[in-house]
């Protein structure tokens, strides 16, 4: 039995490594002063029909329940989070500042960061139209990328305007009802080819690739680029008016991160949202918006390609995973006397392990050795002392059993 098509498993190594994705992800926007939320994985499939686009309607993961509902797992929280924002609108103090770690669900096809099951960190800011929130999240984008050695050498924010789009769309008469569609093609024009994306603009190709190729002028992005200068960061970002994002709820600022080789697809991407509460609310609730999702899986293999990111990586999930303690009993008559100081250390936070089942000495040692244990307690012959080491300095002593603890916690420190 195999997992299905762009599903994982999760080995402890593979935990190890999300788990320590997420500590990050969770310090940098508690830093941001972020509150964390969440919401159910199964919604009503027409939560995403209303308002996401044809591209992830088309990519459900979606059945109809034993009670007749149409239901869909999650592809994307922010459909979710205007739900609950309208829900609830009233009972908090604006503008909220929101992150989610939630695992979501998209029937993709399967190939390198792209997967049907991924895990993304959602940050948005809800309740502030000015561009001060725009700043505030891309600067946590950058910062997040941050906090895992990766540097302006690695990454770079790509930050476009949906609405010079829309004021280009006017000056060229093209009717409201074909703008998403255009935007769309937009979207896709870096991963298609001239000539298909020339076919599908007709008439608007030639000033289309004239701002793609030579750029437009707007004082929105060039106070936002302003901004982030203000905080060091402007070496991380790059107006590229090409954004346009695939969701079809943006109203605005739109913007995505991709490593600088420009090997991998989106780290991750978002934009302003200012219409979304109130449609899906059907105008009970209104309220300005914005926010981002960075997935784990393109961080996961950028993560692995630069040696000072791995680094990190590697030093944190091997502490995570070191044992501090590995009782050896080589005397089977003494396991009484240590399964009470296992329990005596454990309830003192230590990560004691041991053998439980009679082994010989030697193999118990190497158990130590093999999970990374710090310390070993031997209790045998010598009791009512034990033998105390330290796998550092491969300095060990006979400690009274009584004083075990507080030479364990002596070497640990030192
Ligand atoms: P998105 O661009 O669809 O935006 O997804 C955000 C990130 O999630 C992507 O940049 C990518 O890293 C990751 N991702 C998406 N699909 C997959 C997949 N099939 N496999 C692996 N990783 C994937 C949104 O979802 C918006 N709701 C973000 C947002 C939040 N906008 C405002 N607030």
């Amino acid at each position: 039995m195999q997992t299905l098509p762009g599903f994982r498993d999760f080995l402890p190594n593979d935990c190890a490594t999300r788990n320590y994705i997420f500590a990050c992800w969770r310090e940098v926007a508690r830093r941001y002063g972020f509150v964390e939320w969440d919401g159910p994985v199964l919604e009503p499939t027409e939560l995403y029909k209303k308002k996401s686009g044809p591209e992830i309607v088309a990519q459900l993961f979606n059945f109809t329940d034993k009670g007749e509902r149409e239901v869909a797992m999650r592809p994307e929280l922010t459909p979710t989070l205007a739900r609950v924002i309208a829900g609830h609108e009233r009972e908090f103090k604006k503008p909220l500042k929101w992150f989610s770690i939630p695992q979501c669900f998209r029937y993709e096809k399967q190939q390198r960061g792209r997967l049907r099951e991924h895990f993304q960190l959602n940050c948005d800011i809800i309740g502030e139209a000015s561009l001060e929130a725009d700043i505030e999240l891309i600067a946590l984008n950058i910062d997040l990328l941050r906090q895992f050695d990766l540097t302006e050498n690695d990454f770079v924010v790509r930050i476009s305007d949906r609405e010079f789009w829309l004021d280009f769309l006017r000056d060229q008469k093209v009717t409201e009802d074909r703008w998403e569609e255009i935007l769309q093609i937009i979207d896709k024009s870096e991963r298609e080819s001239r000539e298909k994306t020339a076919e599908r603009l007709g008439a608007l190709a030639e000033p289309v690739f004239a701002i793609l190729e030579g750029g437009g002028k707007s004082e929105k992005l060039d106070q936002l680029v302003g901004g982030l200068e203000k905080r060091g960061l402007g070496g991380y970002v790059k107006i590229d008016l090409g954004i346009v994002r695939g969701l079809a709820y943006y109203t605005g600022v739109v913007f995505e991160a991709f490593d600088r080789a420009g090997k991998l697809r989106a780290l991750s991407g978002g934009g302003r949202y200012d219409n979304l509460i109130a449609q899906l609310s059907d105008g009970a609730a209104s309220m300005p918006a914005a926010g981002f999702a960075m997935g784990d899986v393109v961080l996961s293999d950028l993560i692995a390609e630069i040696p000072t990111a791995r680094g990190k990586k590697e030093t944190a999930v091997g502490a995570g995973q070191q044992l501090d303690v590995y009782v050896v009993i080589a005397k089977e008559e003494r396991r009484g006397d240590a399964l009470a100081q296992i329990q005596k250390l454990r309830d003192n936070g230590y990560r004691v392990d041991f053998p439980l089942v009679p082994a010989k000495v030697g193999k118990q040692f190497q158990t130590a050795e093999s999970l990374g244990a710090r310390v070993t307690v031997l209790f045998g012959d010598e009791w009512p002392q034990a033998k105390v080491k330290s796998f550092a300095t491969r300095e060990e002593g006979l400690i009274p059993n009584e004083n075990v603890l507080a030479a364990v916690r002596q070497i640990l420190a030192s």
